[in-house]
C-alpha cells in the first residue's frame, strides 16, 4: 500500500486542514531531521508532513539533511513524496505566483551530502535517475491540476543551486542556455536521496520571483513572500485535490 509524505519548502511550514494525529521525532544514522514528522489525514487519507526548513523555518537550504529527512520518511514507512518547492522563474511561462512540475533537474548544488552509496558498501551502487520525478506521480498531480481547471505548466526543467545567496543575472543567463526553466535551491539532493531508497518522488515548484536580471531592480523579500501566499493556496488546492483522486 503506498503512503505519501509532503514536504514543504518556503511558504508552506504547515498544512492548513490537516488533522493532526501524532508528531513524531526520529533519531537516523545521518543526524536528525529538519523537524518533527506531522502525522495526520486530510480528505480522509494519510498523509506525513516534514518542513523542510523546520517549523519555525529556520534552516538554509545548504544546511538541510536531505539525507536524515529522506531516511526518517523512509523509516515511517513513506512511499512517494510530493515536495513542494519555491522557486525563481527563468524562462517566460514562469511568472510569479505560477506552478509548475518539473520532469528534469540540474545539479549545480555542491558540499552537499547527497548519497546514502558513500561508505560500508558491499557494491558500488549507481542509481537510475534519466527520469529524476517519477512519472506515474507526476501524472497523478497533472490530473488533479485538470481537475481544478488550474493553470499549471507539466514540464520543466529545474536547477538546483547552492544558496542561500541569490543568482546573480550571468549565472541565470548560463542556466538559461542549459535549458533551465526555474532556479531553487533545494531540490538536491532530496529528488536523487529519494530513488536511492527507492521512494516516488515528484514535485510542485511555485515561482516566488523573477529569477535575477529577468526584471528590473532587486529581488526582495517582500515580493517573494508575496507571490508565495497565492501560489501557496492554489498548492494547497491541488494537493487537496490530488488526495481525493487517489483512489478514482
Ligand atoms: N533563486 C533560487 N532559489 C529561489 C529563488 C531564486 O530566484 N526564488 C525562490 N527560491
Amino acid at each position: 500500500m503506498s503512503k505519501l509524505a509532503i514536504i514543504g519548502g518556503t511558504g508552506l511550514s504547515q498544512i492548513k486542514g490537516l488533522k493532526i494525529t501524532q508528531s513524531q521525532s526520529i533519531e537516523t544514522p545521518f543526524g536528525s531531521p529538519s523537524a518533527e514528522f506531522i502525522c495526520g489525514n486530510i480528505n480522509e487519507q494519510d498523509i506525513i508532513f516534514l518542513a523542510r526548513h523546520g517549523n519555525p523555518h529556520h534552516i538554509a537550504p545548504h544546511k538541510i539533511n536531505y539525507r536524515a529527512n529522506i531516511w526518517g520518511l523512509k523509516k515511517l514507512g513513506v512511499t512517494e513524496i510530493i515536495a513542494v518547492a519555491a522557486v525563481g522563474g527563468i524562462t517566460s511561462a514562469m511568472e510569479p505566483a505560477h506552478i509548475a512540475l518539473p520532469d528534469q533537474i540540474i545539479d549545480y548544488s555542491y558540499s552537499r551530502e547527497h548519497t546514502f552509496f558513500a561508505d560500508d558498501l558491499e557494491e558500488v551502487t549507481h542509481i537510475d535517475f534519466t527520469f529524476p520525478y517519477t512519472p506515474q506521480l507526476r501524472q497523478r498531480l497533472i490530473k488533479a491540476a485538470e481537475k481544478l481547471s488550474l493553470n499549471i505548466t507539466s514540464t520543466a526543467t529545474y536547477g538546483c543551486t547552492q544558496g542561500p545567496r541569490l543568482e546573480s543575472a550571468a549565472e541565470i543567463t548560463r542556466m538559461e542556455r542549459d535549458g533551465c526553466d526555474l532556479v531553487g535551491m533545494t531540490g538536491m539532493p532530496e529528488a536523487a536521496l529519494a530513488r536511492e531508497l527507492n521512494i516516488d518522488y515528484a514535485s510542485v515548484a511555485v515561482v516566488a520571483n523573477w529569477a535575477a536580471g529577468k526584471s528590473d531592480g532587486e529581488i526582495t523579500m517582500s515580493e517573494i513572500e508575496h507571490h508565495l501566499k497565492s501560489g501557496m493556496s492554489n498548492t494547497l488546492k491541488l494537493l487537496s485535490a490530488f488526495l481525493s483522486n487517489q483512489f478514482e
